[in-house]
């Protein structure tokens, strides 16, 4: 299948997400020329990979061409700043992908009124080791030319989800959004069991790690559920059997899960606008 990449490209904000899904449209091939970086403080690495790749930093809107593709990563609460250089960018054929956390396609409409094409995207931290997985909702004017060019684009950092109701962003927000702090705290307690049980902290510490390290390196390579990679290692009256009948009780791991995600929904919910 041929990827559709976009001739011209502007990244508002080339921060830790901009930074990484930079690195992931260059992997992919797409034409460094054609892209231009607008970031007030850029750091040195940008400014390097800026002059060794011949990107644009920081040009003036008038003297470039009109960008196929917009992408806003700056911080939320930045948007109001940022959305005159935002407008100056834009032109009626530009797509506007805007992975700010919690800013509608309702409201970056109203910001940026000029914009008649945005997607509104939740990329997740292992965006940096091209291991995420971005939600993404289209807004009403959006092509499919235009959504061929955001899922290469995205897909340039790991996985795409779409989504047909934006409402949704807020549950996959506490899914995938905030999941890998639930997964690093994951190999926390299982550190702490680890010690409990007798072993040197350090050494529970580099098991639990390289533990979740290799069932996820599973998980990507399998296409098998996680349910039966979890029976295939479980043998019946053993010893993972009787960790997860303590797991799997009524009040194990899935009722805490359900609440912790709950309340990060919630949350997300609160914060948006
Ligand atoms: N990191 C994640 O895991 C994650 C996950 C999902 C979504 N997001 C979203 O991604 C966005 C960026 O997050 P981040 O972690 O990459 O933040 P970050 O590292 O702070 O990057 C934001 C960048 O934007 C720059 N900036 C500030 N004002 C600007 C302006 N007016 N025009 C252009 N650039 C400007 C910042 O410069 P200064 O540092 O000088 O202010 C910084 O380089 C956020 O909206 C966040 O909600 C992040």
């Amino acid at each position: 299948m041929t990827v559709s990449l976009p001739q011209s490209l502007v990244l508002l904000g080339a921060g830790k997400m901009g930074g990484a899904m930079l690195e992931g449209w260059l992997r992919i091939g797409m034409d460094p020329a054609g892209i231009s970086l607008v970031d007030p403080h850029p750091s040195d690495e940008i400014v390097a990979l800026a002059q060794e790749k011949g990107m644009a930093l920081n040009p003036d809107a008038e003297r470039i061409a009109p960008p196929d593709v917009l992408v806003l990563a700056t911080k939320p609460q930045m948007l109001d700043t940022a959305a005159p250089a935002v407008q100056a960018f834009i032109h009626p054929k530009t797509l506007l992908i805007s992975i700010l956390a919690g800013k509608t396609l309702a409201n970056l409409a109203a910001r940026l009124p000029t914009a008649n094409a945005i997607i509104r995207a939740m990329p997740n931290l292992p965006a940096a080791v091209q291991r995420g997985v971005t939600a993404a909702a289209p807004g009403p004017g959006v092509t499919a030319a235009q959504r061929a060019l955001a899922d290469a684009l995205l897909g340039s950092i790991g996985r795409v989800e779409w989504l047909d109701d934006e409402g949704l962003i807020d549950a996959v927000t506490a899914v995938s959004g905030s999941g890998p702090a639930y997964v690093f705290h994951l190999v926390e307690c299982l550190a702490a069991a680890g010690a409990a049980a007798g072993l040197p902290p350090a050494i529970a510490e580099r098991l639990a790690r390289a533990t979740v390290e290799g069932a996820g390196e599973m998980l990507f390579q399998s296409p098998l559920p996680p349910a039966t990679l979890r029976q295939n290692v479980t043998s019946p009256g053993g010893t993972t059997a009787a960790a997860l009948d303590v797991l799997m009780a009524d009040d194990g791991l899935k009722p805490l899960m359900v609440a912790a995600v709950s309340a990060a929904k919630r949350r997300a919910g609160e914060l948006s606008g």
